[in-house]
């Protein structure tokens, strides 16, 4: 029997990437997992991949109607939520000053920032006490790359988002904290680079970036991540986790 067992949880983003390894290790270690995404096949192939306690919607967290279905259908199945990992997130290529439109603006902070905003919100009312709460930073947050202005300006937005929120909602007994990846080798990562050449040099670049001199994995990320979702780490709350080879804490 797994540590999760008997809980409920609930990955945005959970039909790649880290939100993947993330829905995968709380379905082993016990628990039901709502996933969600917005592209189908992909979210139907990881649901199939993670078994019968796994539960696919198709959700685009910058869609506030599309949240509200989301919650009911939880709601509606008659399960509360133990916890939220608030993952549904990601960067794109040419957002230097320079070049940066305000679509792409928008499309950023519309997922990255008012998204998880809006997914904590809703998600809140089926949370009870004990509850966990974990939202996905970037070591982006803390350093000045070039071209990741917008990107690293949202995940500075939750990272401080968490500790209001913290305050906010000890006295409901809810816990809000952030697991903070490194350069980790996803889906989302590979398509930031802008053609199938670049994609080794960019990773290559990432990994020099750490202090380990590689990338993370998903699975990295999501061990990480589950001891923030779960009662192991219950005196944790408005904190961040770092899981980045070193990236930030070995050469800030
Ligand atoms: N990989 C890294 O190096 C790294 C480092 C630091 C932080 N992060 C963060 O980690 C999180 C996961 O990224 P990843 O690297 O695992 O990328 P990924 O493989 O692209 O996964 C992103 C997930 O979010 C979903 N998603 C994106 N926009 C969405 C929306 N509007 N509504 C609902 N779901 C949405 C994607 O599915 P659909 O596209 O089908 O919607 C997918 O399931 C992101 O918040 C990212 O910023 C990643």
């Amino acid at each position: 029997m797994g540590h999760m067992t008997g809980k409920t949880a609930l990955v945005t983003g959970g039909s790649t990437g880290i939100g993947l390894a993330a829905a995968t290790r709380l379905v082993e270690e016990g628990a039901h997992v709502y996933l969600t995404g917005r592209r189908t096949r992909e979210l139907e192939a990881a649901a199939e991949a993670l078994g019968e306690r796994a539960i696919a919607i198709r959700n685009d967290v910058s869609d506030l109607d599309d949240l509200d279905r989301l919650f009911a259908r939880i709601a509606d199945d008659g399960r509360r939520l133990d916890v939220l990992v608030a993952n549904a997130g990601g960067g794109e290529s040419g957002q230097e000053l320079e070049t940066l439109t305000p679509e792409s603006f928008d499309r950023t902070f519309g997922i990255n920032v008012r998204g998880t905003v809006f997914t904590v919100q809703k998600a809140l009312p089926l949370m009870d006490d004990g509850g966990s709460i974990v939202l996905t930073g970037s070591t982006s947050a803390r350093r000045g790359v070039p071209g990741f202005g917008v990107y690293s300006a949202t995940k500075a937005a939750l990272r401080q988002f968490a500790r209001v929120w913290a305050a906010e909602l000890a006295p409901r007994g809810l816990r809000v904290n952030v697991i903070v990846p490194g350069p980790t080798d996803t889906p989302g990562l590979r398509g930031l680079a802008g053609n199938p050449e670049q994609v080794a040099p960019m990773l290559g670049g990432m990994a020099r970036s750490t202090a380990l001199g590689r990338l993370g994995s998903p699975t990295e990320i999501a061990e990480a991540l589950l001891f923030l979702a779960s009662d192991r780490s219950s005196f944790m709350t408005g904190s961040e986790l770092f899981v980045d080879g070193g990236e930030v804490q070995v050469y800030p």
